[in-house]
């Protein structure tokens, strides 16, 4: 019996990961069902959300380097911080820690998903970047293991790996996998001038819920997973829910016109995505979706509008 040839860990490490660069892609999320509870003791509000990735994407690229860099073009270029606040570097030191790895990476982001828009796409580039840097450096962690880290770096991360449509509880960091028959949504995001803070739009729920100024809260999602059992997009539209939508039109009033606009341009629902101030649009088939685009793309009522689809899956290497 021959021993086996051992290579060294840094030499095995090189060997493992992968030579050329990793692209990956991964899609933003809508929440079709986004029921916010109280504040808990740790700051964060207890959540019970369905969330939805949909058909647009940013693209992270990691390549080999001697230390951790990142660029970046498309939305936003000039506007986000490329330093060590950064989501991305963040999520790439997370891991090299967790695996005991250098965290040398050349990484470039190509951003479409609006910044702070309620469509978790700084979330998406943390996930992104956990999915590339594990292929490129060869750690090959498994869901789990990479789910766990997620969570540590923001509550919608978690998701963005897992993509689909899913369940969210906890701060929204604890995914399950939502069954649903498999049926292809189609929707119409309006991107805005400007984006929300996310703890400024939960703070000003809290305020509202304080004076009575806010709603019922939603609740359990029953309804909403009922209706993604069925194919109709018309009963799906009356069981789309935002609780923060309240508190986004609060800070941001203008954001009614563009809801109306939306149903004007014949949309079977309209809501604000997240803690906005993006909102999608729930329509008929991919055509209608076309069509409600082009009128609001058109329109002063939002910064730019495009259609999309969803479920689709979470950051994969392509
Ligand atoms: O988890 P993440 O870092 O993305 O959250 C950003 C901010 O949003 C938190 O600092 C908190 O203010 C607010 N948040 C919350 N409850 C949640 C998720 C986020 O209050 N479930």
């Amino acid at each position: 019996m021959t021993e086996a040839w051992r290579p060294d860990d840094d030499d095995d490490q090189q060997r493992r990961g992968a030579a050329g660069p990793v692209k990956v892609r991964v899609p933003a999320k809508i929440n079709l069902h986004l029921g916010v509870g109280p504040v808990r003791p740790d700051g964060y509000h207890e959540l019970t959300t369905v969330y939805h990735a949909i058909s647009s994407y940013d693209e992270l690229t990691a390549r080999r380097g001697d230390t951790l860099t990142l660029t970046m073009a498309g939305e936003g270029t000039g506007e986000l911080a490329l330093d060590e606040s950064n989501l991305v570097i963040r999520a790439a030191r997370a891991l090299a820690a967790y695996a005991g790895v250098p965290a040398h990476a050349r990484l470039h982001l190509r951003k479409q998903i609006p910044l702070a828009g309620g469509l978790a796409g700084g979330s998406a580039d943390a996930a992104a970047t956990l999915v590339a840097c594990d292929t490129l450096w060869g750690t090959n962690l498994s869901r789990e293991e990479l789910a766990a880290i997620a969570a540590g770096l923001g509550s919608d991360v978690p998701f963005l790996l897992h993509g689909g449509t899913a369940l969210g509880t906890g701060r929204g960091e604890a995914v399950s996998p939502v069954l649903a028959r498999p049926t292809t949504w189609h929707w119409v995001v309006a991107a805005a001038d400007g984006g929300l803070s996310t703890p400024a739009v939960y703070r000003e729920l809290d305020r509202l819920r304080a004076e009575r100024d806010a709603p019922a809260p939603l609740g359990s999602p029953d309804s909403l997973l009922a209706a993604l059992r069925q194919r109709d997009p018309k009963v799906l539209a009356a069981a789309l829910g935002n609780d923060m939508q309240i508190a986004a039109l609060s800070l941001r009033p203008s954001l009614a016109a563009t809801l109306a606009a939306g149903e004007a341009a014949g949309a079977l629902a309209s809501i604000v995505s997240g803690s906005g101030p993006t909102c999608v649009f729930l329509a008929a088939d991919e055509g209608h979706a076309g069509r409600i685009a082009a009128e609001l793309a058109s329109s002063s009522v939002c910064r730019t509008a495009y259609p999309a689809y969803g479920p689709v899956p979470g950051a994969r290497v392509v």
